[in-house]
């Protein structure tokens, strides 16, 4: 399958599908070139300051507007209301969902772990796993509440948007902005992965400081579909997430149907193995925030909402020093997903597609092999974590577990056993 792409992120694009679709010279002329609609998506508010403006022109068969009326219908296994049961200081770790039995498609997939905040107030974000065996064929979705977050564990998911095709495999990730209407394919049969859905502002790299103007994930990394259109005619279902629930309507042909558009209101992917990773060459190692590969601001400067951050292959080369991540206790949440291989702070019980979740002041850190391991080992030597791709979706407020991941078999009720074997080696001796 070839899929075309524009580069860059944070930029301006523009792409057409038939030559001379894109207006010349003005957004909105009197009359479109092959009688297409024009439509703008408006991600920011119109007055956002330019370097956070996002907005899409759209040329299209039909505005988005024409569709059935929307009637509510059953969440599944999404939740909206964080506030069900009580949030518990415990550390939590989960086995993962099992691929489901009855045909489920990507939107039915989802099963929500955790939340924060809420999608009227724009305004925290929640965490699901999902995982799926059958297409979305008859199915368009968007969600009003947010931007998608979508990180494959296992399976591609071919991503047909209103602004052209994605295909994302294991290792990759994709970003959706809030209102884009889209259906997902399964290349492969079977999908498993985790979705972040941001309520706030939207993911945008982080600026560099005195890293200077390259590193971290790199702008021209990310991939931006080009403008393909289906001119498909049916009976269809639009799914909308509006309001923390599930509304569908009626819609007579398939809403992927802009010829052309340009902008910067939208969809990206990224390879997580094209992340320049930076650490200590000396002693210690810094904070996880030098793995950030996305954020959402807040209103506070330099406390996000959301961190999306990553633990990928890297070398180790600090002497004298403890190299897994130290015992720590943290103001953020931190949600861990484990995409593949093993991850260095745990010898084992942190599966690929497994999750665990450490919140606001919750101890933690290497289990007591790991930290055995670690304290003997000759730092004069460079280490390599090879084969390795964990990530972390870590909040400023605190994540709440649902019923389902607080009740749930998957969870794995003896997780804080991994330290209590850690014995006391204090000899009041140096
Ligand atoms: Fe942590």
């Amino acid at each position: 399958m070839t899929l075309n792409y524009l580069t860059g992120f944070g930029n301006e694009f523009a792409t057409e599908a038939l030559p001379g679709a894109l207006p010349a010279g003005q957004n909105s002329p009197q009359q479109v070139a092959y009688g297409l609609y024009a439509e703008q998506i408006s991600g920011t508010a119109f007055t956002a300051p330019r370097s956070h403006n996002r907005r899409t022109w759209t040329y299209r068969i039909r505005p988005a507007a024409v569709h059935g009326e929307f009637v509510q219908i059953s969440n599944g296994m999404i939740v909206s209301d964080f506030t069900q049961v009580a949030a518990t200081p415990n550390p939590l770790r989960w086995n993962p969902l099992p691929i489901p039995l009855a045909p489920t498609d990507f939107i039915s997939g989802w099963v929500t772990m955790a939340g924060t905040g809420s999608a009227d107030a724009q305004s925290g974000c929640a965490i699901h796993l999902y995982a799926a065996n059958a297409d979305m064929i008859e199915r368009f979705f968007y969600s009003a509440d947010s931007e998608l977050l979508i990180v494959p564990q296992q399976g591609s998911l071919l991503l047909k948007t209103e602004l052209g095709e994605m295909l994302i495999a294991p290792q990759e990730i994709a970003v959706l902005p809030r209102g884009i209407r889209f259906q997902v394919r399964l290349p492969d049969g079977v999908a498993r992965g985790y979705i972040c859905e941001n309520f706030g502002g939207a993911l945008r790299l982080p600026d560099l400081g005195v890293i200077g103007s390259n590193g971290l994930a790199n702008p021209r990394d990310f991939q931006i579909p080009v403008a393909k259109y289906e001119e498909r005619e049916g009976e269809f279902e639009l799914i909308a997430k509006f309001s923390g629930h599930l509304w569908q309507a009626s819609i007579g042909h398939s809403p992927l149907d802009v010829v052309a558009w340009h902008g910067n209101f939208v969809p990206c992917k990224y390879d997580l193995r094209h992340f320049n990773t930076i650490g200590s060459i000396s002693y210690d190692h810094p904070d996880p925030s030098i793995f950030l590969v996305l954020q959402s601001q807040s209103d506070t400067p330099g406390v996000d909402s959301i961190d999306f951050v990553i633990f990928p292959p890297r070398w180790l080369a600090a002497e004298n020093t403890f190299r897994p991540p130290w015992f720590h206790r943290n103001i953020a949440a931190e949600f861990m997903g484990l995409i593949h291989g093993a991850y260095d702070a745990k010898a084992e019980g942190f599966l690929p597609g497994g999750s665990s979740l450490h919140n606001c002041m919750t101890g933690h850190g290497p289990d007591e092999a790991t930290f055995s391991k670690a304290s003997a080992i000759d730092t004069s030597i460079p280490h390599k974590v090879a084969d390795t791709m964990a990530f972390m979706f870590e909040t400023r407020t605190l994540l709440r577990p649902t019923r389902f991941a607080l009740e749930s078999s998957l969870r794995q009720a003896d997780y804080a056993q991994c330290w209590q074997g850690l014995k006391k080696q204090f000899t009041q001796e140096p």
